[in-house]
């Protein structure tokens, strides 16, 4: 049943790619003053795939205390630690490897081959954590988002496991290990980045109201979505 609250989806359209990366940078980095300025650190989801690396590249030369940022991961593949894939691995090529964040700081989710093994590792990573200031998510074009996948449970209810092993994933590799959606709704601010052309259909669903799962995860103040704005165009304009 859709809550109220997943009609909390602000669609913000972009004319060029460039501008929805500075934005995205913009909001992660202001989101990060304020959570140090109130907390003392800043706890932030990293969205992986394609769409962040040139945000992270971005967040290399960033001003600010890197002391006081701790990292974790929306999903990960579960594969072997030297695969190019890995989406730990692209946020630190891009960015982490870059940065003085303190490692003890940066969260990855265990890589190896068993999804259950891994879901139980980082549960017990997420128990002491709070909730997080900011979560990056990605759009799959058949509307996933981290590795909650169509026709998968999602773990939507408030009571559900922080992590949920997949197996049956539709892209490769078939095993991953994502956070529920009950626990990425557990972020003060929630940012999708949606660019690239086979994400239309996706993001058409979505905007028609279709239960797919980028849809319920809304935070705790809905979610704010960075869309390039030919794909709220009909195709070929
Ligand atoms: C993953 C990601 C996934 C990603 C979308 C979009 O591990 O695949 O976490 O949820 O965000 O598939 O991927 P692109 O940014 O590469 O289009």
């Amino acid at each position: 049943m859709n809550s109220p609250q997943s009609e909390q989806s602000r669609w913000h359209a972009f004319d060029d790619l460039q501008a929805l990366q500075d934005a995205a940078v913009d909001a992660i980095l202001d989101s990060a003053a304020r959570s140090i300025e109130e907390r003392g650190r800043f706890l932030l989801v990293l969205a992986g795939g394609e769409t962040p690396r040139p945000i992270y590249q971005r967040l290399r030369e960033a001003p600010t205390d890197w002391s006081l940022w701790h990292i974790y991961f929306g999903d990960e593949r579960c594969m072997p630690p030297t695969e190019e894939e890995l989406n730990a691995r692209m946020a630190g090529e891009a960015w982490l490897d870059h940065v003085p964040i303190p490692r003890a700081q940066i969260h990855e989710i265990p890589n190896g081959p068993r999804a259950d093994i891994a879901a139980e590792a980082y549960a017990n990573t997420l128990r002491p954590v709070g909730v997080f200031d900011f979560t990056l998510l990605g759009l799959g074009k058949d509307g996933h988002t981290a590795s909650l996948f169509p026709h998968n449970d999602w773990g939507v209810e408030q009571d559900s496991p922080d992590t949920l092993a997949v197996f049956n994933a539709p892209i490769r590799p078939p095993q991953r290990v994502s956070l529920s959606a009950a626990r990425l709704n557990r972020s003060r601010q929630i940012l999708f980045l949606v660019s690239g052309e086979s994400k239309r259909k996706a993001v058409a669903r979505w905007r028609a109201g279709e239960h797919i799962p980028a849809r319920v995860i809304v935070g705790e103040a809905g979610a704010d979505v960075l869309v390039e704005s030919r794909l709220l165009q009909p195709a070929n304009t």
